[in-house]
């Protein structure tokens, strides 16, 4: 195919790819030329134990279709190691898919210090530690794309899962301001929020709907987001068993108080409707549109004089 969006040259870090949603982005890649460092701790879904086969089969099975691939078994709180191989191995890295993850659900009646905390470590921290050894090599060379592995568990919250969400949605957090910061230096940085069948999902979800929902429906987005030809940034996506579609924040057109006087919880109670009705919603995409409505009560109210006057100490 002439047109066939292809990663010759490019070389690909792609954590967790020994399993599920990984390796699907992995074999992808690879299959249209990129080199990929296959990095997988070979654990079980909730953390425990480490092994080498689950990254060592996908090199494999990407050496034996003709492509480049070779294994890394750290975790991702090593993340330089990580990143150190694709450097050792190929002397340059192009896009970096932070995958890699675990489960720990439980209510948050019974949910344990160490269950937030190994949740945090293996998706925030191991993120943070993988990126932070990428980010200067991506700016020196002016290249780059990351793709952060978000959830919808963190964007609607799910039960069982509040140490899950939390991670989930401080990576997309964390995505937005990397995107800012990498623009001018054509880092481009998105993240998905995928939905596929996995030993991640095998426990909640029925056969059936494992089999049907294949990463091979998520991958086909991850590899377009990491590719030289999209321009996409700062972007939230879901995605899987087919379907794709880009989120953004929606905001109602609020209520302005007026300024300089006290605003009591009555004037809030009374405003309810204009607070939450969606009619003429807006979507700000940064800080200087969200503050907008703010800074112009500012100005209009500093026109006609802003002294404060609380109405309940005047009663
Ligand atoms: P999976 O369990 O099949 O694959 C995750 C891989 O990450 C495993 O091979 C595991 O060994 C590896 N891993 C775990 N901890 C690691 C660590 N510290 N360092 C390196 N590798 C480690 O799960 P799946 O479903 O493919 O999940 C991939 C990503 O997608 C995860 O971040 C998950 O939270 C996310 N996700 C998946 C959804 C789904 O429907 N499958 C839904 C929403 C998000």
């Amino acid at each position: 195919m002439g047109n066939e969006l292809r990663f010759d040259g490019k070389v690909a870090i792609v954590t967790g790819a020994g399993n599920g949603l990984g390796r699907s982005h992995a074999l992808l890649l690879a299959s249209r030329g990129a080199k990929v460092v296959i990095n997988d701790l070979g654990g079980s879904s909730t953390g425990g134990g480490r092994a080498s086969e689950a990254a060592d089969k996908v090199v494999a099975e990407i050496k034996a279709a003709g492509g480049e691939a070779v294994a890394n078994y750290d975790s991702v709180e090593d993340g330089t190691k990580i990143v150190q191989t694709a450097l050792d191995t190929w002397k340059r890295l192009d896009i970096v898919i932070n995958n890699a993850g675990i489960l720990r659900d439980t209510s948050f009646q019974k949910m344990t210090e160490q269950d937030w905390e190994l949740i945090y470590r293996v998706h925030l921290l191991g993120a943070f530690r993988v990126t932070q050894a990428a980010w200067p090599h991506l700016r020196d060379q002016g290249y780059g794309r990351l793709l952060f592995t978000a959830s919808a568990a963190g964007i609607y919250g799910n039960f069982g899962q509040a140490n899950y969400s939390m991670a989930k949605l401080g990576l997309v957090g964390f995505a937005n301001t990397l995107a800012i910061e990498g623009r001018k230096k054509n880092i481009l940085v998105n993240a998905i929020a995928p939905i596929a069948g996995s030993r991640m999902t095998e426990t909640v979800l029925p056969k059936e709907v494992v089999d049907a929902l294949r990463p091979e429906y998520v991958s086909p987005l991850a590899a377009w987001l990491c590719h030289e030809e999209c321009q996409e940034t700062g972007s939230l996506f879901e995605v899987g068993g087919g379907f794709m579609a880009k989120l953004r924040w929606e905001r109602t057109r609020g209520k302005v108080f007026k300024l300089g006087r006290a605003i009591t919880p009555e004037a809030v109670q009374k405003s309810w409707e204009s607070i939450t009705d969606f009619t003429e919603a807006t979507h700000p995409t940064d800080v200087a549109a969200g503050m907008q409505p703010v800074m112009d009560n500012l100005t209009s109210q500093s026109k006609g004089g802003n002294e404060f006057i609380d109405v309940d100490a005047a009663l």
